[in-house]
């Protein structure tokens, strides 16, 4: 019990991530930085079927109802840094550089999101309730 106990504390510790800036986010300005061509999107990976856009991700699970499953501070955490919540995921962390191998020039120590667009793109899922 008191081991289960322990698990739960350190769950609760590293499922969150309150916001990076304190300026709340801009689901319209999210969903423009998912379709910004400049920046590896959500939906390589993802889809979200009230969207229009084709080709979107079938690798992982649907965003659909994605902010009835998580809080905004679940959320951030995995843009931040998803391998906080799944440490064997394929999903690239969008605001940490540690730990990663062979990445691209382009993207050689540094974010892919800069801490606004974290809280940008946190609002426009949160905006995806069913
Ligand atoms: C390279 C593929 C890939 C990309 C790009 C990617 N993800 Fe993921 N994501 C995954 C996979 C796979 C999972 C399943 C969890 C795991 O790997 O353990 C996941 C899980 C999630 C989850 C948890 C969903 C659930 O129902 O469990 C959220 C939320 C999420 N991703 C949001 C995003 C957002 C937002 C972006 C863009 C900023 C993004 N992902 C980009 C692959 C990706």
């Amino acid at each position: 019990m008191l081991w289960l106990a322990a698990a739960c504390t350190a769950t609760a510790a590293q499922g969150d991530a309150g916001s990076l800036t304190g300026v709340p986010g801009d689901p319209a300005r999210g969903l423009a930085i998912l379709r910004d061509p400049s920046l590896p999107s959500c939906l390589i990976c993802h889809s979200v079927s009230s969207l229009p856009d084709r080709d979107q991700g079938v690798l992982g699970p649907s965003l659909d109802g994605v902010a009835d499953r998580f809080t905004a501070d679940a959320v951030r955490l995995r843009i931040i840094d998803a391998r906080k919540a799944s440490p064997e995921t394929i999903m690239p962390p969008y605001f940490a550089i540690d730990g990663l191998f062979r990445v691209g020039s382009r993207w050689r120590g540094k974010t892919i999101y800069d801490p606004q667009q974290v809280e940008d793109v946190t609002a426009f899922l949160m905006t995806l309730a069913e």
